[in-house]
């Protein structure tokens, strides 16, 4: 469980550090404190595929400093706290409140995806080789997907766990149907196996690990554009 006290005190040493913060550093305020939780929080849910992936979670480097940048998708941000269910809400508000701070991505424009998809998708990463807590072998961060977004077949050498934290979607990966899956659910996606996402009348935020020996890698679209625009 998400240590709440953790959490309140994590906002108020958060408060004065943003002070601070403006002047000496550009990492969103009180992130190492909230990572600390999200990694307890996930070692909590106890999924053995799940605490093989948090061996890798980096400790003590200093955080790297990074720059917020906004995507359209954020338009959602403030609906999230209410679409998560309340073992996971505390960790969806303190996502909610720092989520301006993030450096938000796309890793796919029009043509390739619609331009539907392109407004309605977005990323951040919190561990990796550009996120705020360096690492070399595990990527950890956030997907947001707005209302009625078909994510097209992908896929990545990097295996890949998602755990859906606010919203409801359908996954389908390999041959498998498409299964609706409810935040809190770990979902499992092996090396180069595709798999797509679609969200219908709510938005859904996910929060991704990905494990590989070269993270500097692109997912691939496979060949498929988006259909539900
Ligand atoms: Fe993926």
């Amino acid at each position: 469980m998400l240590a709440l006290g953790a959490l309140g005190a994590g906002r108020a040493m958060a408060q004065g550090r943003q002070r601070r913060a403006m002047a000496v550093a550009a990492h969103p305020v009180g992130i190492d404190r909230m990572l600390s939780e999200v990694r307890h929080w996930l070692t909590e849910l106890g999924e053995p595929l799940l605490l093989e992936f948090l061996k890798d979670w980096p400790g003590g480097a200093p955080l790297r400093e990074i720059h917020s940048s906004p995507v359209p998708v954020m338009r959602y941000v403030p609906m999230l706290s209410a679409l998560a269910p309340d073992s996971i809400a505390p960790l969806v508000r303190c996502i909610v409140e720092q989520a301006s701070h993030f450096e938000w991505r796309r890793s796919y424009q029009p043509p390739a995806v619609s331009t539907h998809f392109a407004e309605n998708y977005g990323w951040t990463e919190w561990l990796g080789l550009k996120g705020p807590i360096p690492s070399e072998q595990l990527a950890v961060g956030l997907l947001l997907l707005g209302p009625d977004v078909y994510y097209p077949w992908h896929r990545h050498e990097a295996e890949e766990l998602y755990i859906p934290l606010a919203g409801r979607a359908a996954w389908k990966h390999a041959d498998a149907p498409w299964r609706e899956q409810s935040p809190g659910t770990v979902i499992h996606h092996k090396s180069f196996e595709r798999h797509a996402m679609q969200t219908k009348g709510e938005p859904m935020l996910a929060l991704y690990l990905w494990r590989s020996t070269d993270l500097n890698q692109r997912s691939q679209l496979d060949g498929e554009t988006d259909v539900s625009s």
